[in-house]
């Protein structure tokens, strides 16, 4: 299954993974998905949201176990963000039916749509949909940098746009969702645990500053006419990195627009994004607020204007307790060791699916912490270990 996923969507010159939604690379996951569902005799179906489904048992039946993740990437993302808990489940299910299990509760594979965000801005539009949590109109105001709207590269990708929305008769048939993803950062390496269980994921988002300026000649102009936002931009970045430190939290500019992006010319507009994280709510707002105070200041300062939009939001998710309490119990069962339990700072679908419905996570070992990056990895017999965890606790909760 590695190898079959392998070359989706890989860029040969960086080799990172280019899985944007809705895009051919996108078409051949979604390909891979259905074939590696029907080599299993499993019913595959795609909701109005773009999700792909994979079902052991009658989908109407209610109370189902559900697991998976999602196979799109970040510009350049490594082999294991999404596709690690995908290829897992199936593997997971190969391993149950080699064990000789009988299902009690049906069963289901689930690929979330668009779950990076990476082509629209915003991320986990798939599950947000499904959950209500992203209203249709707010989904069709998003754009990609081409100006390609979502319901546009729906429709171009052969899906109907229109349907799209709340899903609640879909939410209703899951009992509980497991999504197992790698770890992004070494706490299970400096711990020596090839697997662990989610505890919470911190408070999150995404925010656009635009600075506008007066573009001009970069030869000609001097110094002082200039209203260059490129300076306000940067100090602002310094002024994130600043704020961060002082409350133990995360911020990057790591995505940046410049018009009109001549080497020979002052820019008029330096459009930057922000992505904020924290451990609780308190010191998010901190951080933004402290940011946004910044940046304000120097772009008085560089008479240049600046607009602030906030352009997604995710709260602090706590994975509910009964079903956490009963994965360490199932995995403490089954290897005889206690899993140890963290927190992270990477949003996922389980996180937002965890607001409607029972969810859980379990993270496999990344002995570098590095992900969103080609270098992302993880040693094969932890993923092996992290199939067996997965399959023991989709024994647990669906066969007995
Ligand atoms: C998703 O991977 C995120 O945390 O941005
Ligand atoms: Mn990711
Ligand atoms: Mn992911």
């Amino acid at each position: 299954m590695w190898r079959s996923l392998h070359g989706i969507g890989r860029n040969a010159d960086s080799g990172g993974y280019r899985r944007y939604a809705w895009t051919p690379a996108d078409a051949d996951c979604r390909l891979w998905f259905r074939m590696q569902a029907e080599a299993r005799r499993l019913d595959v179906e795609t909701d109005r949201n773009g999700n792909q489904w994979a079902w052991l048992g009658d989908p109407t039946a209610g109370d189902a176990v559900v697991t998976g993740s999602h196979l799109d990437s970040v510009p350049d993302g490594g082999a294991f963000d999404g596709p690690l808990g995908v290829v897992s489940a199936f593997a997971a299910l190969d391993e149950l039916r080699a064990r000789g299990v009988s299902f009690k509760r049906p069963l289901a594979i689930v690929n979330f749509g668009d779950e990076e965000g990476a082509r629209f801005g915003l991320a986990c539009v798939g599950s947000r949909l499904t959950s209500g949590q992203l209203t249709k109109e707010k989904a069709f105001e998003l754009r990609d940098a081409d100006g390609i709207s979502l319901p546009q590269a729906m429709e171009a990708a052969g899906y109907d746009p229109e349907a799209i929305g709340h899903d609640p008769e879909r939410l209703a048939r899951i009992g509980a969702f497991v999504e197992l993803h790698v770890e992004q950062g070494r706490a299970l390496d400096l711990s020596g645990d090839p697997v662990g269980i989610a505890s919470a994921i911190w408070p999150h988002g995404r925010w656009r500053y635009d600075f506008h300026g007066e573009a001009n000649h970069a030869g000609t102009t001097r110094l002082v006419d200039r209203r260059d936002p490129m300076l306000p931009y940067a100090e602002t970045v310094l002024a994130a990195r600043r704020e961060a430190e002082l409350a133990g939290a995360v911020a990057t500019f790591g995505k940046i627009a410049v018009e009109p992006n001549g080497v020979n010319a002052i820019p008029s507009l330096v459009r930057g994004w922000l992505d904020a994280r924290a451990a609780d709510q308190e010191s998010l707002d901190a951080v933004v607020a402290g940011i946004e105070a910044a940046a304000r200041d120097h772009a008085v300062r560089r008479g240049v204007d600046l607009a602030v939009v906030r352009e997604s939001f995710t709260p602090v998710v706590e994975f509910g307790h009964a079903l956490r309490e009963e994965l360490s119990r199932l995995l403490a069962d089954s290897t005889g060791t206690k899993v140890p339990v963290l927190g992270t700072g990477a949003g996922h679908d389980a996180g937002i699916l965890s607001a409607s419905i029972p969810t859980a996570m379990l993270f496999v070992r990344n002995p570098t912490g590095v992900s969103h990056s080609p270098a992302e990895f993880a040693a094969e017999d932890d993923c092996v270990a992290g199939v067996h965890a997965l399959a023991d606790v989709l024994e647990g909760l669906a066969c007995r």
